[in-house]
């Protein structure tokens, strides 16, 4: 079975060494793995509860995109997608919030900490809290369930929202589910083996901090924050003390085994702050040169970068949109067709507000498709070199009678007297090829 992996990068920022060391890079190690189907993707809706600047969320998207490609992201193997492409993702955002508990929320660490913060200030509780840092917890929730998680890798403090997107996902399928499960149940996922990379000062790396390594700028930038990295006071020729030195760690984050036993014993052994901060560029440099003229590539190419976000909004929409469609139905978001098509039953080709449409190919061939009450596609016939067969089928298919259905990965066919006559779309897993069967089972059920 597969895991499928989802994570979002809130776009407010320019991507440094640590965002590299502790997210970056991890994610691109586990999309790799097989039975891995990784969702990543741009947090750009997110990035606007924290920021009002359009130019730095404009840069930041594009600086964030084209640092996970030049990091190597195989946009083959994974989907990689900008959240405000997908309006299915605000879509089960309302849906969610009306079922999220106001009480839940209150709880959100975030809020509460901004409500402490004018507390103890002496203002009013909610000064300066938007409905959008309120609602942050919902959002993340939509972007987590939407496409079904198993895993969410995340930092600590983000576990608190992948719980509440547990909750409210339950709380959705069980009062809508009618004992379907809708949402599988995520997971966060905390990396214990990625350390937070030290900053120059030796907290964690962060742009609160100030005390951030620039990844893709200019060698001379790298060259330069490296020169502020705080050290002790010993001079060259005497020994350093590698363990409590976030040099050195900073150094083994990104060394094989061997160079960094090898780094260590040279510090044992006196080698000089300056010389040994010489060497910490000269590794990076070696790591991510490459990467770093692939990095300004992109951003020379904002047009590539564009298209190819476009198409992975559009896999992820092959996935959003149909779920979402389902989605609305069970909230009873229906079509009025269906209720006028299934009281009115008697009528040819209504079955349960499924619908057969035909059309014809650009070659000639006759072809169709069945359609549930939301327009949904259930099925897309094979080619028929006449409107005569293809007509046939389709009238087979509404007599019901046991259908032979063959399951094959995430899809399935019809087949009629040894011959496929008809496909499924491709589903995201086999649960989700199973509802789907069952749909199908239902429409074509004679009333
Ligand atoms: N809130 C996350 C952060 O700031 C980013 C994010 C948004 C996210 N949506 C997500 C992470 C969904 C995981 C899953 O780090």
């Amino acid at each position: 079975m597969t895991t499928r992996i989802l994570t979002g990068i809130t776009t407010s920022g320019t991507p440094h060494l640590g965002n590299y060391a502790g997210a970056i890079r991890p994610a691109i190690v586990a999309s790799r793995q097989s039975g891995a189907d990784s969702f990543y993707f741009l947090a750009d809706y997110h990035a606007l509860i924290k920021c009002d600047d359009p130019l730095r969320i404009q840069r930041s998207r594009l600086e964030i995109a084209a640092t996970w490609l030049a990091a190597g992201l195989d946009v083959n193997r994974v989907t990689f997608y900008r959240q405000s492409d997908i309006p299915e993702i605000p879509e089960l955002t309302w849906l969610l919030t009306c079922v999220a508990a106001k009480g839940l929320l209150n709880r959100a660490h975030a809020y509460k900490a901004s409500v402490d913060k004018n507390v103890e200030a002496g203002e009013d509780p909610d000064a300066g809290i938007t409905m959008g840092l309120y609602s942050y917890p919902v959002l993340m929730a939509a972007d987590i369930l939407m496409f079904n998680a198993h895993k969410v890798p995340v930092g600590r403090d983000q576990i608190q929202h992948v719980e509440m997107a547990r909750d409210i996902g339950q709380r959705f399928n069980h009062l809508f589910g009618k004992g379907k499960e809708f949402f599988v149940m995520p997971e966060a996922l905390i990396e214990e083996s990625v350390a937070t990379l030290p900053g120059l000062d030796g907290r964690k790396m962060s742009k609160s901090y100030d005390n951030t390594i620039p990844l893709f700028s200019s060698p001379k930038d790298m060259k330069e924050a490296i020169s502020r990295i705080v050290t002790d006071s010993r001079a060259p020729g005497e020994a350093k003390d590698p363990d409590n030195s976030h040099l050195f760690t900073l150094y083994q984050a990104f060394a094989t085994p061997e160079q960094g036993a090898e780094f260590r014993s040279e510090l044992l052994q006196g080698l000089g702050w300056g010389e040994a901060k010489q060497r910490l560029f000269q590794l990076l440099e070696g790591e991510l040169s490459e990467a770093r003229e692939r990095y300004h590539g992109f951003m020379e190419r904002p047009a590539d970068l564009e298209d190819i976000l476009l198409a992975g909004a559009e896999k992820a929409r092959s996935v959003a949109t149909p779920f979402l469609g389902e989605l609305r139905e069970a909230v009873g978001l229906r079509s009025f067709r269906s209720v006028v098509q299934s009281a009115d039953s008697g009528k040819k080709k209504a079955v349960k507000g499924a619908r057969f449409v035909s059309f014809r190919e650009d070659d000639g061939s006759f072809r169709f498709r069945l359609l549930a009450a939301d327009g949904e596609q259930l099925l897309l016939s094979r080619n028929f070199a006449d409107g005569k067969t293809a007509g046939a089928v389709s009238k087979q298919l509404q007599q019901g009678g046991e259908l032979d259905l063959r399951s094959e990965d995430d899809r399935f066919s019809v087949w009629l007297e040894g011959a496929c006559v008809a496909d499924s779309p491709l589903f995201s897993d086999s649960v989700a090829r199973d509802a789907a069967i069952e749909n199908l089972k239902t429409a074509l059920t004679p009333q």
